[in-house]
C-alpha cells in the first residue's frame, strides 16, 4: 500500500504528524511519500499544486491531507492561492464524492451548541458532489459592463451523467446505513436544481428500498439545527454541501471532529479532515488531530481495504474520549484538556 501524504499548511503538519503516529502503530506495510501541498506548495515551487506533488497523488493508492490556507496568501492572484491545490486534485483525480460523516460521539453530546437530546446519537451522512457546480462551472470572472461598472459572474451548471453519478453513491450509502435519502437542492428557484431532481428520481427506481425524499436547501439548513436525527443520507452538490457540512460539524461539538473522503470510481481517495488550516493556532500544539485521525480510519476502510484496521482507530478515539481526554475545541470543566501531540500520544496509547 502506498500513501502519498500531503501536510499543508497552518496546523496540517502538526495533525498530520499524529495521524502518522498512529498508522504507524498499527504496524500495516504501508509506504508513504510526503510532498508540499498550498501554501507549502507555492513557497516550495511557485505553485499550490506542484506537478510533482500532483503525479505523487496520482501514483498512490490513496492521499492523506491535512489542511491549506493561510493569511500570507490571500492576497495572490487566485491561480496561486493555496484553496487551488485543493480544488484542483479533486478535479485532476475526479474526486467526485465526498463522504462527510457526522456522528456524536456519547462522551461530547454536552459540547455541541445544541441540546444534548436534540444532537444524543446522531450519526448522518452528508454526500457532497465535488467535482461540479458553480464551483467549475464556466463561464466566470469579473467584468466590465456597459455602464463603466464591474460585474462578478459565476455558474452553476450540472450534466445529468455527474447528478447520476452522485445520486447512484448516495443511494448505495443509504442501503448500507438506514436506507433514508434526502436529495437537497433549490429547485423551487434554479434550473440546475430541477434538473438535480429530476435525475434523483430517475435513478430513485433502481432502489426501490430507500426512501427518498427531497428538500430545499434553505429548509434542511433549518432543519439539521432543528432535529438532525431525521436524517441518515443527505446528497447534495458542491456549494450546498460545503456548506451544510460545515453548519452539521457543529452538532458533534466540535468541527475538529470530522473526517472525511473523497473518492473516485475506483474508490481510490483523498482523506482530510473538514476543518480548515486555522493559521490562529498553528504550531501552538492545540488543535485536534481527532479528525486527521479518523480520516486515516477511513482511508484504511474505503481505499485499502483494512477495515479491522480502520475499526481499531475508531474504537481508541472513542477510547480516549471516554477517558476523559479533550483538547481546547471540545474542552468542558472535569475533563483532561490536552494539546495535538498528547491527543496522539493518548490514541497510540489506546490503541
Ligand atoms: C471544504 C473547503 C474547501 C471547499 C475550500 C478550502 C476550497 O471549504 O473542503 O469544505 O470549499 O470545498
Ligand atoms: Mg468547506
Amino acid at each position: 500500500m502506498k500513501i502519498a501524504v500531503l501536510p499543508g499548511d497552518g496546523i496540517g503538519s502538526e495533525i498530520m504528524a499524529q495521524a502518522l503516529r498512529v498508522l504507524d502503530r498499527l504496524g500495516l506495510p504501508i509506504e508513504r511519500q510526503e510532498a508540499p501541498v498550498g501554501g507549502a506548495g507555492y513557497d516550495a515551487a511557485g505553485d499550490p499544486l506542484p506537478e510533482a506533488t500532483l503525479a505523487l497523488a496520482r501514483e498512490a493508492d490513496a492521499i492523506l491531507f491535512g489542511a491549506v490556507g493561510g493569511w500570507k496568501y490571500d492576497t495572490l492572484p487566485r491561480a496561486k492561492r493555496p484553496e487551488q491545490a485543493i480544488l484542483g486534485l479533486r478535479k485532476h483525480l475526479g474526486l467526485f464524492a465526498n463522504l462527510r460523516p457526522a456522528q456524536v460521539y456519547e462522551e461530547l453530546a454536552g459540547a455541541s451548541a445544541l441540546k444534548p437530546e436534540v444532537v444524543a446519537g446522531l450519526d448522518i451522512l452528508i454526500l457532497r458532489e465535488l467535482t461540479g457546480d458553480i464551483y467549475f462551472g464556466q463561464p466566470r470572472g469579473i467584468q466590465t459592463i456597459a455602464d463603466g461598472q464591474r460585474e462578478g459572474f459565476d455558474t452553476m451548471r450540472y450534466t445529468e451523467s455527474e447528478i447520476r453519478r452522485i445520486a447512484h453513491t448516495g443511494f448505495q450509502a443509504a442501503m448500507k446505513r438506514g436506507r433514508k435519502l434526502c436529495s437537497v437542492d433549490k429547485a423551487n428557484v434554479l434550473e440546475t436544481s430541477q434538473l438535480w431532481r429530476d435525475v434523483v428520481i430517475e435513478v430513485a427506481r433502481e432502489y426501490p428500498q430507500v426512501e427518498l425524499s427531497h428538500m430545499y436547501v434553505d429548509n434542511c439548513a433549518m432543519q439539521l439545527v432543528r432535529a438532525p436525527k431525521q436524517f441518515d443520507v443527505i446528497v447534495t452538490g458542491n456549494m450546498f454541501g460545503d456548506i451544510l457540512s460545515d453548519e452539521a460539524s457543529m452538532l458533534t461539538g466540535s468541527i475538529g471532529m470530522l473526517p472525511s473522503a473523497s473518492l473516485d470510481a475506483n474508490n481510490k481517495g483523498l482523506y482530510e479532515p473538514i476543518h480548515g488550516s486555522a493559521p490562529d493556532i498553528a504550531g501552538k500544539d492545540i488543535a485536534n488531530p481527532l479528525a486527521t485521525i479518523l480520516s486515516a480510519a477511513m482511508m484504511l476502510r474505503y481505499s485499502l481495504d483494512q477495515a479491522a484496521a480502520a475499526d481499531r482507530i475508531e474504537a481508541a478515539v472513542k477510547t480516549v474520549l471516554k477517558q476523559g481526554y479533550r483538547t481546547a475545541d471540545i474542552h468542558e470543566a472535569g475533563a483532561k484538556k490536552v494539546g495535538t501531540r498528547e491527543m496522539g500520544d493518548a490514541v497510540v496509547a489506546a490503541l
